[in-house]
């Protein structure tokens, strides 16, 4: 497989490529198309392997030439890159339409020049909105409620398009939260973590009994190599963690992991339009065969304690624009 993966320096890409390197060795090359904003790390992938293997473009995806470059001895594409988090969504929706609409426009494009053999669509289960009981499966009405969902909502229904307007190879997934190592810490993981060891309050929205879903970023990994395989084009995957937790008590977990106290819990301002659920039926992948690691608690520990020992990491990402961004989402709340 020669893969083009996008946004391949942000969380769940870095842990892509990595996961492919382990697993397939010599059988697969990637190029590694990113813009590298604030959320795009080269240090993810540092022990990466050097050409002909591995190839890193530094590039924009909704930039024809920086596809065309990038995309040239692709027979495969993985499209992770995109403005990813809510709240920044809330703030500025602009950079979220571009890149999670316009950018899978161009590389759709490009693919169909290419005659690619697969493109997969990285989608979220944000699509669907919230889900107050039950669990939604690939048919339910999407229903997005942020400027992220319903970005997202645009490039997944657009490559859906693809495949029946034009029969490009397009495999859409859906997945829940993902956490794991490398995940910038603006999401709830890896902020609550990072803000825990520093003694900094934990900023729980509204009443904190907001439920996830939360997937082993590698189980994510896992799903997407095992679509590469065996899953069909044209057809939407769900990709859940079987994991649903309350984000109080993960907050509570993450202190008794660390040996901190609860009093770093504040309740603060909640988010607009903040959904209460999220939730999928995932039984459409669970039949190819993948199946989520069973143990919560063990990864949990081991991925707060993977912040804790990396926080030459996550440091220096928590002094820079970060300053700025914390001040406007946070500074009115605490
Ligand atoms: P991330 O924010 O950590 O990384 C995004 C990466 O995309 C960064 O490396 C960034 O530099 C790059 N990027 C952004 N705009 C770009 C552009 N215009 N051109 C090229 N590169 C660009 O995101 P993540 O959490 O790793 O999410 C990856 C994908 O998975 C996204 O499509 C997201 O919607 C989806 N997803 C994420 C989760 C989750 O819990 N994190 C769950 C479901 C789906
Ligand atoms: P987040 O990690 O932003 O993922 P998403 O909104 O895409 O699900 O948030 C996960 C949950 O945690 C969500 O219910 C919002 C909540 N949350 C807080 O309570 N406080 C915070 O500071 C953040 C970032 C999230």
């Amino acid at each position: 497989m020669k893969i083009l993966v996008t946004g391949g320096c942000g969380f769940i890409g870095s842990n892509f490529i990595r996961h492919m390197f382990k697993v397939h060795g010599d059988a697969v090359s990637i190029v590694n198309l990113d813009k590298l904003t604030y959320a795009g790390r080269p240090e993810n992938l540092s022990g990466v392997d050097a050409p002909p293997r591995y190839r890193f473009v530094h590039g924009d995806i909704c930039d024809p030439d920086a596809v065309r470059e990038a995309m040239r001895d692709a027979d495969t594409v993985v499209n992770f890159a995109a403005e990813t988090h809510v709240d920044r969504s809330i703030l500025g929706p602009d950079s979220f339409l571009r890149t999670d609409i316009m950018g899978v426009f161009v590389l759709l494009e490009e693919a169909l020049k290419r005659n690619v053999s697969r493109f997969i669509q990285i989608s979220t289960d944000e699509v669907y909105g919230e889900c107050l009981k039950g669990s939604f499966d690939e048919e339910a009405t999407l229903n997005p409620r942020s400027p992220y969902a319903a970005s997202k909502t645009g490039g997944d229904r657009l490559a859906c398009s693809y495949f029946h307007t034009y029969g490009a190879p397009v495999i859409i997934t859906r997945a829940s939260n993902n956490y794991g190592p490398y995940q910038y810490p603006e999401k709830l993981i890896p902020l609550f973590v990072t803000n825990a060891i520093e003694d900094k309050p934990l900023p729980v929205y509204g009443d904190g009994l907001q439920v996830r879903d939360w997937l082993y970023v590698e189980d994510h990994c896992r799903a997407i190599d095992l679509l590469l395989q065996c899953g069909v084009p044209g057809e939407v995957y769900n990709v859940g963690g079987g994991n649903e937790q309350v984000n109080l008590d993960i907050t509570r977990r993450i202190l008794r992991l660390l040996g901190k106290p609860e009093t770093l819990i504040q309740h603060v301002k909640d988010r607009p339009a903040h959904d209460r659920r999220y939730s999928v039926d995932f039984a459409k992948i669970r039949a190819l065969g993948y199946a989520p690691a069973a143990d919560f608690d063990a990864l949990l520990a081991a991925t707060v304690h993977w912040y804790r020992d990396h926080a030459e990491w996550w440091g220096p990402i928590k002094s820079g624009e970060f300053q700025t961004y914390y001040k406007t989402q946070y500074g009115k709340r605490l």
